[in-house]
């Protein structure tokens, strides 16, 4: 599936009273950021364009919902789908919040004070097919450990895939990562439940004839091997990084990879990822931005600029040297970053400047 930029998302979305702008705001807060805090909190991770999520809100104003993708071309969709179940019951959606967010690095947005009773994962397979891919599913060992840390003790995660040779794994995923499987099914619409809401995937993959596999998991006590080490171990894997608050990777890079405590920042040119465009023709404008671009990527990790040891400026002008350095200067504070800085013959999109860094995570 192809990420297209829909420049026109972030501003409504930003717009949007339900949409949390920044969430790694919130770590430790989610309770407190609804309506009424004493309520469950419910998560569907993977939302896509929330047909789910909106009818099960409607129909619970008695919980809390939380729905998170990766794309906003996607949760613009989500938006109007739950402005539009609220206002057909001409209800305020108070219930319900929508955010972007990378799954894989969840732990940046929730802690254990957040304690959520239940997760929704609907029909969430990695794009990627190559060797590796495995370990991207949102089922994997290495991610429920993750959600292990926000789950609340007996909380559930409610699973629903077309996938056989994911569900199959799946069921070694959950027991392995301290969840006992207290339901499954090979056909959940034989005999469907009465909770069961339909996902826009679920009714793609039921007219192609393919059933839908699903399961209910409840947390328990880790007892087994997994040790305190092999899960931060297991966690601590490369991993890139995506954000929709800096400009898309449109090639075969990342925004950013981490690797063990270390972070690296792909270069990055001066692009608004509101408008998809340079943020100004100057070089001030074009500083600000490239390094506005590094600060939330180094957000989406769980970090800030004063993270960043190196830093490498590539410039069109080298004369452009001390008006970027100006701008640069309010970005970081002592001990200052090791940086080198050179004029490029070139820089893509004709950009007056690029800027990559590596910074150094927090243990
Ligand atoms: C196939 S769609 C399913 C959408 C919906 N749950 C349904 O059943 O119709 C999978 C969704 O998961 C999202 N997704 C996959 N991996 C993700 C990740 N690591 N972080 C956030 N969202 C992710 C994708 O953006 C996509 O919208």
């Amino acid at each position: 599936m192809r990420m297209r930029f829909k420049p026109y998302a972030r501003p409504e979305l930003n717009a949007c009273p339900f949409s949390v702008d920044n969430p790694l705001d919130n770590k430790g807060k989610w309770h407190q950021t609804f309506a009424r805090p004493q309520q469950p909190v419910h998560l569907e991770l993977g939302c896509g364009k929330e047909g789910f999520l909106s009818q099960l809100a409607v129909a619970h104003p008695d919980i809390n919902y939380l729905g998170i993708d990766i794309t906003d071309k996607v949760l613009i969709l989500a938006k109007r789908n739950i402005d539009r179940q609220y206002q057909q019951e001409n209800r305020q959606p108070d219930n319900v919040q929508i955010m972007s967010l990378d799954i894989e690095r969840i732990y940046n947005a929730f802690s254990p004070a957040d304690t959520v009773q239940r997760i929704y994962i609907n029909f969430c397979n990695p794009w990627n097919k190559k060797s590796g891919h495995k370990k991207h599913r949102l089922t994997h060992t290495k991610q429920l450990l993750l959600y292990r840390q926000f789950l609340a003790e007996g909380g559930e995660v409610y699973f629903k895939t077309d996938d056989d040779d994911l569900f199959a794994d799946s069921l070694h995923y959950f027991p392995e990562a301290g969840f006992d499987i207290v339901w499954k099914t090979f056909d959940l619409h034989k005999n469907e439940p009465e909770w069961n809401i339909r996902t826009e995937h679920e009714n793609m993959f039921t007219e192609m004839g393919i059933p839908t596999k699903a399961l209910i998991a409840v947390k328990r006590e880790l007892t087994h091997s997994i040790t305190v080490k092999k899960e931060r171990a297991i966690i601590m894997d490369k991993q890139a990084i995506h954000t929709s608050h800096a400009p898309a990777a449109i090639g075969p890079y990342s925004q950013a990879v981490q690797a063990g405590n270390t972070l690296y920042v792909s270069g990055q040119i001066p692009i608004d990822p509101a408008t998809g465009e340079f943020a100004g023709q100057d070089i001030a404008t074009q500083t600000r931005q490239s390094l506005t671009n590094i600060s939330n990527i180094l957000k989406a990790a769980g970090a800030d600029m004063s993270h960043v040891v190196k830093t490498t400026v590539l410039l069109k002008h080298i004369e452009d040297f001390a008006a970027m350095n100006a701008v640069y200067s309010e970005f970081f504070t002592e001990p200052y970053p090791t940086r080198a800085a050179f004029q490029a013959a070139a820089l893509p999109k004709d950009a007056l400047v690029e800027i990559e860094c590596i910074a150094q995570l927090d243990e």
